[in-house]
C-alpha cells in the first residue's frame, strides 16, 4: 500500500463541488485515502488501452463506432478504428460529437464540407450535420464524445489559450464528391434505434459555401496551451464546454505543478486519455490509455510535472458513465493513486 505521508505530515483530503469552482472541504487523514482492497459493482475506476478496445468498425466496414460508455444524460463515449471508408452517411440528430484522432489520418466529408484530421486533432461535428469518414492510410483510431448539449470552444480568455485565427481550421466545400447513386443515411438517436433512409444520391455532394460561418472545425491538442498557477500548479482550465455545463474538456498534458491533491470530485466523472509520451504519466505509458474515475470516488492522480513531457486530455462530465460489458471485458480495474492497474488485477493476470 502506498504511503504518501511526507515529513510526518498526514495527507490532506479535499472534497469539492463543481470541479474546483464551488464549495470545498479540506481535512487530514491518518491513512492514504485512495487505497481500496476490492470492489464490486459498476461505479468503480477503470482503465483500458485503445489497442485492446477493438471497435466493430475495424473489421466490419458496415458497423458504426462502438460504444464504450453510456449515461442517463445521453453523454456517451465511443471508439472507432476504421480500415475502410464508411459505406454510409451518419447524422447524429440528438448530440454534438467530438472525434479525437488518436492515430492515423482521417478525411471527414460532411454536410458543410471536408476536413482532413491528423493525430492529436479534435474534430467537432455538431448535431444534425451528416458525415462520413475514412482513413487516408491503412488504419485510424479515434475516441468520440457525444453530448446532447451543444459543445463550443470556451477558453477562459477568448484568445489566451487557443490561437483561434491560426489554429482552428474549418471544413471547406470542394466539388470533388459526385452526386453518385443511392446512398444509405443513418440518423443516430440517443435510444440507439438508428433510422436508415435510402437517398437517391450522395447527400454529401455539395456545390458551394454561401454562409460565412462553418460549424465543423478541428483543433490539435498540442495547439491548446496549458494553464498553471506558479509555483504549485492548481487546477487545469477547460478549452471546451457544453452549453449545459455538463461536459468540460481540458488539455491535461505535462506542466509545471505540484502533484494534484487527494480529492473527491462531487459532481463530475473524470475521463482522461493519455495520448502519448515520451514521458509516462504515472501508471500510464501506453499511447491511447483511457482512464475513468467516477464521481465521488476518491483519487490522487499522477504528477503532471514530467520533464520528458507527455500529452493527455481530460473530459469532466456531470453524467454518471457506465461502461458497456464489452468495454469492461477489455479493461482493468484501476488504482487511483498513479492510475495503474489495481493490485487485484495484477494477481489475476
Ligand atoms: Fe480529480
Amino acid at each position: 500500500m502506498s504511503d504518501q505521508t511526507k515529513g510526518g505530515e498526514p495527507p490532506v483530503q479535499l472534497w469539492t463541488r463543481d470541479g474546483f469552482m464551488g464549495a470545498i472541504s479540506v481535512v487530514t487523514r491518518s491513512t492514504y485515502a485512495p487505497d481500496y482492497l476490492s470492489v464490486e459493482g459498476q461505479h468503480a475506476p477503470r482503465r483500458s488501452v485503445l489497442d485492446r478496445l477493438i471497435p466493430d468498425d475495424r473489421d466490419n466496414p458496415d458497423a458504426l463506432a462502438t460504444t464504450v460508455a453510456t449515461s442517463r444524460l445521453g453523454i456517451r463515449l465511443l471508439v472507432s478504428g476504421r480500415r475502410k471508408p464508411m459505406p454510409y452517411v451518419v447524422r447524429n440528430v440528438e448530440a454534438d460529437e467530438i472525434h479525437f484522432i488518436q492515430s492515423g489520418n482521417v478525411k471527414f466529408e460532411t454536410d458543410v464540407g471536408c476536413i482532413t484530421a491528423d493525430e492529436g486533432d479534435f474534430v467537432c461535428i455538431p448535431r444534425a450535420i451528416a458525415y462520413r469518414y475514412a482513413p487516408t492510410g491503412d488504419a485510424m483510431r479515434s475516441v468520440i464524445v457525444e453530448s446532447p448539449s451543444a459543445l463550443k470552444l470556451s477558453p477562459p480568455a477568448p484568445t489566451g489559450m487557443v490561437n483561434v485565427a491560426r489554429d482552428v481550421e474549418y471544413a471547406t466545400v470542394g466539388a470533388d464528391i459526385p452526386a453518385g447513386g443511392p446512398t444509405k443515411l443513418i440518423l443516430k438517436t440517443l435510444d440507439g434505434e438508428n433510422t436508415v433512409f435510402t437517398m437517391p444520391h450522395d447527400p454529401l455532394s455539395l456545390g458551394m459555401q454561401l454562409s460565412e460561418s462553418v460549424p465543423v472545425w478541428k483543433l490539435n491538442l498540442n495547439k491548446i496551451q496549458v494553464l498553471t498557477y506558479l509555483p504549485e500548479g492548481g487546477p487545469p482550465s477547460q478549452f471546451l464546454s457544453s452549453t449545459a455545463g455538463d461536459v468540460l474538456m481540458f488539455n491535461l498534458s505535462s506542466r509545471p505543478s505540484n502533484r494534484p491533491p487527494i480529492h473527491i470530485n462531487a459532481d463530475f466523472d473524470e475521463v482522461i486519455c493519455y495520448v502519448r509520451g515520451p514521458g509516462a504519466w504515472g501508471g500510464c505509458s501506453e499511447p491511447g490509455t483511457l482512464t475513468w474515475v467516477p464521481k465521488g470516488v476518491i483519487h490522487h492522480g499522477p504528477s503532471e510535472n514530467v520533464k520528458e513531457a507527455y500529452q493527455a486530455w481530460l473530459m469532466e462530465t456531470r453524467a454518471t458513465l457506465r461502461w458497456t460489458p464489452a468495454a469492461i471485458a477489455a479493461s482493468q480495474l484501476m488504482e487511483t493513486s498513479e492510475y495503474g492497474p489495481h493490485p487485484s488485477e495484477l494477481r489475476h493476470s
